[in-house]
C-alpha cells in the first residue's frame, strides 16, 4: 500500500516527517513531490504541495500485471469508471502500472503492480524499526455504504464493527491476514470525507514507547496514546501531522485467519483505548 496526498505547507510536513517521524525524505527530480521512506519501499508516502489537506490517491498492490487486467474487467462489470495512470504518473508512483477510481464518498483508490523495492536499509532519523503500512482510516458520510461498496466490489473482509457510542460506528476491513488494512469512522457534523490516520507497524513495543517520548519530550501534538485498542489490540500512539492527518505507529497488530474468524459487533460504549486513553490534543479529530 503507497498513500499520496496534497497539503499547503509541504515543507513544514517534511521537516516534521524527518525531525519527528524520524523519515528520511527525497524529493521527486522535478521537486513536485516530497517522498517518505518508511521501510524497504522507496517510499510508502507520497506529499505534493496543494490549497488544502486532500488525499491524493490509496495505492493498493494487486500482485501482477495479470490481476491488474482482471481487475479492470471486474470494475468495468460494475459500472466503476475508472482510468489508467500515464508513464508519468507512475514514474512519480514508482510502481509499474495503476488504475484508479473513487470509493462512494470520493476517496482516490489505485490498484498497482510492479512496486519498487529499495535494497537499501533505511536511515531513520532517530531509532525506529518500521515494518510496514499497516492500515488507513478514512472518513466517510455512512460506514455501511462504505463497507457494502469495499467488501461487495472490491472484496475486503468484515472483521468488526466497534461501536462507540449509539451513533459513532467504526468499521474494520480486512485484504489479508491483518486484522485490518482499511477502517472507516463517520465524519464529525460538518466535516468532508478525509484520510484520518496512516498506521505504520513497527518492530516492537520499544519503537512504540520510544517514539511516544521522543514525540512528547519534543512537543508534538500527540493525538492518543500509548493506548491499547479493544479490537485489533493493536498498542499505538498516534501523532497529528502538519498534513492534516495523523499517523499510528503501532505493535502487536492482531492476524486472522479467514477460515475460522466470524466478525465482531463490539457494543455502543465500548472505548478505543482499552487502558482508558484519551484524545490528548485539539489538532486530532477521530471524524
Ligand atoms: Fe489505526
Amino acid at each position: 500500500m503507497q498513500i499520496g496526498f496534497g497539503m499547503p505547507d509541504r515543507e513544514t510536513f517534511a521537516r516534521f516527517s524527518h525531525d519527528m517521524l524520524g523519515f528520511p525524505t527525497t524529493d521527486s527530480s522535478d521537486g513536485n513531490v516530497t517522498y517518505m521512506r518508511v521501510d524497504r519501499y522507496p517510499h510508502r508516502l507520497a506529499a505534493r504541495t496543494a490549497p488544502e489537506p486532500v488525499l491524493n490517491y490509496i495505492g493498493f498492490d494487486v500482485g501482477g500485471r495479470d490481476a491488474l487486467d482482471e481487475w479492470k474487467a471486474k470494475l468495468a462489470a460494475q459500472d466503476i469508471d475508472w482510468r489508467a495512470g500515464n508513464k508519468e504518473e507512475c514514474l512519480e508512483r514508482q510502481v509499474a502500472d495503476f488504475i484508479e477510481f473513487r470509493d462512494p464518498d470520493g476517496h482516490p483508490l489505485a490498484l498497482a503492480h510492479g512496486f519498487e523495492i529499495d535494497k537499501e536499509p533505511v536511515r531513520y532519523t532517530r531509532e525506529l524499526n518500521v515494518t510496514g503500512l499497516g492500515h488507513v482510516l478514512l472518513t466517510v458520510k455512512d460506514t455501511q455504504r462504505s463497507h457494502d461498496f469495499y467488501t461487495g466490489v472490491l472484496g475486503f473482509r468484515l472483521s468488526d464493527w466497534v461501536c462507540i457510542d449509539d451513533h459513532i460506528r467504526l468499521c474494520f476491513l480486512r485484504c489479508n491476514a491483518r486484522h485490518h488494512s482499511i477502517a472507516f469512522a463517520p465524519c464529525m457534523p460538518g466535516k468532508s470525507p478525509r484520510l484520518q490516520h496512516v498506521m505504520l507497524e513497527v518492530g516492537s513495543l520499544d519503537d512504540v514507547m520510544r517514539s511516544y517520548h521522543f514525540l512528547r519530550t519534543r512537543g508534538a501534538p500527540i493525538g492518543m496514546g500509548p493506548g491499547r485498542h479493544p479490537n485489533c489490540q493493536t498498542i499505538h500512539v498516534y501523532v497529528q501531522t502538519p498534513g492534516g492527518f495523523a499517523v499510528e505507529f503501532g505493535w502487536g497488530h492482531r492476524r486472522l485467519e479467514d477460515a475460522t474468524h466470524q466478525p465482531i459487533v463490539y457494543p455502543s460504549g465500548t472505548p478505543v483505548d482499552v487502558w482508558g486513553g484519551d484524545v490528548q490534543s485539539a489538532e486530532f479529530e477521530l471524524g
